[in-house]
């Protein structure tokens, strides 16, 4: 089982809506996959077509200790595709763990934990990822999953500002390596949203290259509307609208990702 943390603490680049159509992707290539949602705004949870009266237990109540893992996720419209759903209360999170000295492993424990029970689960059964949507803010909620995930997956949104975070986020996850998680990789960079009419974005796109080599994914996700339309029906785009251009690179992104997995031998 391979845990990835989709992170960026710039807002809006696209963690969210990746996490669910990257699920929904492996999920069609035949991997079992879990989307946990750390961010008290639920839009993965929404996304998915989670209503919010009925997340009666969350990531809140696992973070917390009250409940494991395995009895809050929730099965989803994706067949292989299951989600831990997210409330407010995890607003409230960082200010009630925070003076307690595993206060960053709140989420690694749990995954401990859900990770022994898998393995008395028969083989198809079992899950194979797991993602963490993360959200926009390199807040507690973040360092929780950072600490918890085998690899960071950065989604960068193709504007002018893409590289001024990413240095930040690099930071982060170097500090995250020598101090709470030595294992943690880079698994890599997936630009978002890119906008073939705009003269800006080919620039961007050679510019983050230049800079990040090939940690930076082949594909590259457009902008498309029916990707944004999507979460409004509680379904991820390729449900949606599978032919769309940004049902297309999603799965070109997910067969990627296991590429890497596989290269880099699940390091
Ligand atoms: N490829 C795309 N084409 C068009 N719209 C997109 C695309 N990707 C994301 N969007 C839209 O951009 C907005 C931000 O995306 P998303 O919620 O995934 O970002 P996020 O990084 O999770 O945001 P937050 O930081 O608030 O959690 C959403 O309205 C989403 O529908
Ligand atoms: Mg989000």
């Amino acid at each position: 089982m391979r845990i990835l943390v989709l992170a960026n603490q710039k807002g809006g680049v696209g963690k969210t809506t990746t996490a669910i159509n990257l699920g929904t992707a492996l999920a069609a290539i035949g991997e079992r996959v879990l989307i946990v949602d750390l961010d008290p705004q639920g839009n993965a949870s929404t996304g998915l077509g989670i209503d919010r009266a009925s997340r009666k237990i969350s990531t809140y109540d696992v973070l917390s200790g009250q409940q494991r893992l395995g009895a809050v996720l929730r099965e989803t419209g994706v067949p292989r595709l299951f989600i831990a759903p997210s409330t407010l209360d995890l607003v409230g999170f960082e200010l009630e763990i925070a003076a307690r000295p595993d206060r960053a492993f709140c989420l690694k424990n749990a995954l401990e934990v859900f990770t022994e029970e898998q393995s008395q689960v028969l083989g198809d059964e079992r899950f194979t990822y797991v993602l963490l949507d993360c959200p926009p803010s390199l807040n507690l909620l973040t360092m929780n999953a950072m600490a918890a995930a085998h690899a960071v997956l950065v989604p960068l949104q193709c504007e002018f500002f893409a590289l001024e975070g990413l240095s930040q986020l690099l930071t982060t996850v170097e500090q995250v390596k020598n101090s709470l998680n030595p294992g943690l990789t880079m698994h890599g960079i997936v630009l978002t949203m890119f906008d073939s009419r705009n003269t800006l974005a080919a620039q961007v796109v050679a510019d983050v290259r230049g800079f990040m080599g090939d940690k930076v994914y082949e594909t590259v996700i457009p902008r498309n509307v029916r990707v944004s339309e999507a979460p409004s029906h509680g379904k991820p785009v390729l449900l949606y609208d599978l032919k769309c251009s940004g049902s297309q690179a999603y799965l070109k992104l997910a067969t990627e990702v296991i590429q890497r997995e596989r290269a880099d031998g699940g390091a």
